[in-house]
């Protein structure tokens, strides 16, 4: 039996790419996203499956595991991968009103690109617990070079970002050896819906990373299986593997080493 995906934001750009690459390898694609028209379309170009799913809504999320569990039986790759960029300026100064504070924080950014990652992430392990001839999957998150370096102008952005390698860092550590590896991809500027058009027009061109080349390191990391706790940087055709640094206090090294799950403590 085909082995089965499910894809958040799969209906554009890298989750679009890394579907269409897992279809053309044999694997049966879910794509959960909000758009649905072009989930639809898609879905029915991959011989597929569409479910249309706010990844902020837990509830909706859960119900889309459900669906694609009843479907094929079987999950042997979750994709978080849903996000946006935000939308509002951190830096703006604001004329103090009556209560001497600005507007409350638009920060859905965190909600959809961190607290909708940690969910998928952790249904993820719920299903893949269930698989029967293997029980186990490979979860991937898309963070970004956001999430490895400071990206002064999105700090939302790579807050959420670096809450994803820390999450893939941790899991790793207290999954290993139980077949379900977490990993993350880091890609750099890739031209997709995320921006406009001419917002990606004024990105130095020659830096940009195509879409297929991201699909591709997804592949990687879901296709080694010595793979696991890693952050997988595609930066145009180089991938680099970022991999967990080792404390740099020796009185960490008990607390925090890899040697150290927790697992009779937990
Ligand atoms: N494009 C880049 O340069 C770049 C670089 C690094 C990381 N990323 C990350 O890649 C991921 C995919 O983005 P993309 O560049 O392909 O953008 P995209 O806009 O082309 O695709 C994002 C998809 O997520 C869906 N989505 C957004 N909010 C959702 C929600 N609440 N529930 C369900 N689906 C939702 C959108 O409908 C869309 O189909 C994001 O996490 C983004 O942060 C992008």
């Amino acid at each position: 039996m085909a082995k089965v995906a499910l894809i958040t934001g799969g209906a554009s750009g890298i989750g679009l790419a890394t579907a269409q690459l897992f279809a053309s390898k044999g694997w049966t694609v879910a794509i959960a996203d909000l758009n649905e028209s072009a989930g639809n379309k898609y879905a029915a170009e991959l011989k597929g499956s569409f479910h249309k799913t706010n990844v902020t809504d837990y509830d909706n999320l859960a119900q889309t595991f459900v669906q694609v569990w009843k479907k094929y039986g079987r999950l042997d790759m979750v994709y978080a991968n849903a996000g946006i960029v935000e939308k509002v300026n951190f830096y703006e100064e604001y004329k103090s009103d009556d209560d001497g504070l600005p507007p409350r924080l638009d920060d859905v950014v965190l909600d959809i690109n961190l607290r909708s990652v940690v969910w998928t992430a952790h249904l993820a392990l719920h299903f893949f617990r269930k698989n029967q001839d293997k029980p186990g999957g490979s979860l991937v998150i898309t963070a970004s070079t956001g999430g490895l370096y400071a990206t002064p102008l999105l700090p939302m952005y790579a807050a959420a970002k670096f809450g994803c390698v820390g999450l893939v860092r941790s899991l790793a550590v207290y999954l290993e050896g139980t077949g379900i590896r977490v990993n993350c991809v880091c890609p750099g500027a890739v031209a997709t819906g995320l921006l406009k058009k001419e917002e990606w027009a004024k990105f130095p061109q020659d830096t940009m990373t195509p879409v297929e080349n991201v699909a591709k390191a997804v592949a990687k990391l879901v296709e080694d299986e010595s793979l696991t706790g890693k952050s997988l940087m595609v930066v145009q055709d180089r991938l680099t593997i970022i991999d967990n640094p080792e404390p740099s206090d020796p009185a960490l090294h008990g607390m925090m080493s890899r040697d150290n799950k927790f697992k009779d403590g937990m």
